[in-house]
């Protein structure tokens, strides 16, 4: 395994090859795929993200960004290597070619990137989330504790994955299916402002699909809560160099009130109340 910097637009970003050392399906379509690199992993905030391809398919040049779950350092059953893992949904081209890798598989990865989550807060936190949308949740869990609560939906049984995880480490987790097959029947931003109701809430952070962040968003604003929200905007390079994952921005000092910033560089978290819904 080799590893060497890459030059980010503002940064000297680790990139590396590692080998895929589990790979097994955690629900219907998702997988949970753990890679092996050498044992000098960059410190990872909550929330950031590493882009990753396969090492030699020079037909997929082209990496893609997943949510770094964990990192497990100096792992013993794998020669002291650090381990990083990620969970992906089936989606596309890329990460159905993902679903077949076998261990010893080479991959290429580059990161950590982006900006992620305050973790220094001594409020409650809750945290919405649908599909994959936990991925970036549980470095922060880790840290926060019974101070969290996580709010996790998906359409059916069959799509929900284990979130023991989170338990483990003493979060309340409380899951909704659209079709009532588990948990409580219904949209997971249904069940927010019951546990409003109930808990001091200080703060909502949000990651799923486009509808339900904005949904969460929608019910923060008129809570008063601050919501911070984490985009999965498609990106070529994750490097802040092509411009392909901008977002538009409210921005005070530009005449016209707005402006671009890059979901890999000022994201993927963003304050909800900068974005336009
Ligand atoms: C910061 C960040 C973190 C992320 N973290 C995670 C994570 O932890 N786990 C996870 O599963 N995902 C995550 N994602 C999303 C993930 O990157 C994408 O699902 C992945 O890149 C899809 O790649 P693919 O090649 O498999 O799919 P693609 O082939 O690129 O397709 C993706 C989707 O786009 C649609 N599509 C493709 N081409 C077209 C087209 N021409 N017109 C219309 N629709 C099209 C496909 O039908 C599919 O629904 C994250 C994204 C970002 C930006
Ligand atoms: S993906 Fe290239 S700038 Fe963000």
């Amino acid at each position: 395994m080799t590893d060497s910097v890459l030059f980010c637009s503002e940064r000297k970003v680790w990139s590396g090859e590692g080998l895929v050392v589990g790979n097994e399906r955690i629900s219907e379509l998702t997988f949970r795929l753990s890679i092996a690199v050498d044992s000098n992993f960059p410190t990872v905030q909550s929330g950031q993200f590493i882009m990753i391809r396969l090492a030699d398919d020079v037909g997929l040049l082209l990496g893609r960004p997943l949510a770094i779950y964990r990192v497990t350092r100096n792992n013993t059953v794998h020669d002291g290597c650090d381990v990083v893992e990620v969970i992906y949904l089936v989606a596309g081209r890329v990460t159905s070619r993902f679903s077949e890798l076998a261990v010893g598989s080479r991959m290429r990865l580059w990161g950590p990137l982006g900006r992620g989550f305050d973790v220094e807060f001594s409020g409650r936190t809750l945290l919405v989330a649908g599909g994959v949308g936990h991925t970036p949740f549980l470095m922060l869990a880790e840290k926060l504790r019974n101070r969290v609560t996580l709010l996790y939906g998906a359409r059916s049984a069959e799509r929900v994955v284990p979130l023991d995880d989170f338990e483990q480490v003493g979060v309340e987790v409380r899951i909704s299916t659209e079709d009532g097959s588990l948990g409580v029947c219904g949209l997971v931003t249904e069940l927010i402002e019951q546990v409003y109701c109930r808990d001091e809430l200080t703060r909502i952070l949000c990651c799923g699909s486009a509808p339900m962040i904005r949904a969460t968003f929608k019910i923060a604003e008129r809570l008063r809560l601050p919501c911070v929200v984490s985009l999965e905007t498609p990106m070529s390079c994750g490097l802040g160099l092509c411009y392909g994952c901008v977002v538009k921005v409210k921005d005070a000092a530009d005449a016209n009130g707005w402006s671009y910033q890059r979901t890999c560089v000022e994201g993927p978290a963003f304050d909800a109340y900068s974005l336009f819904f």
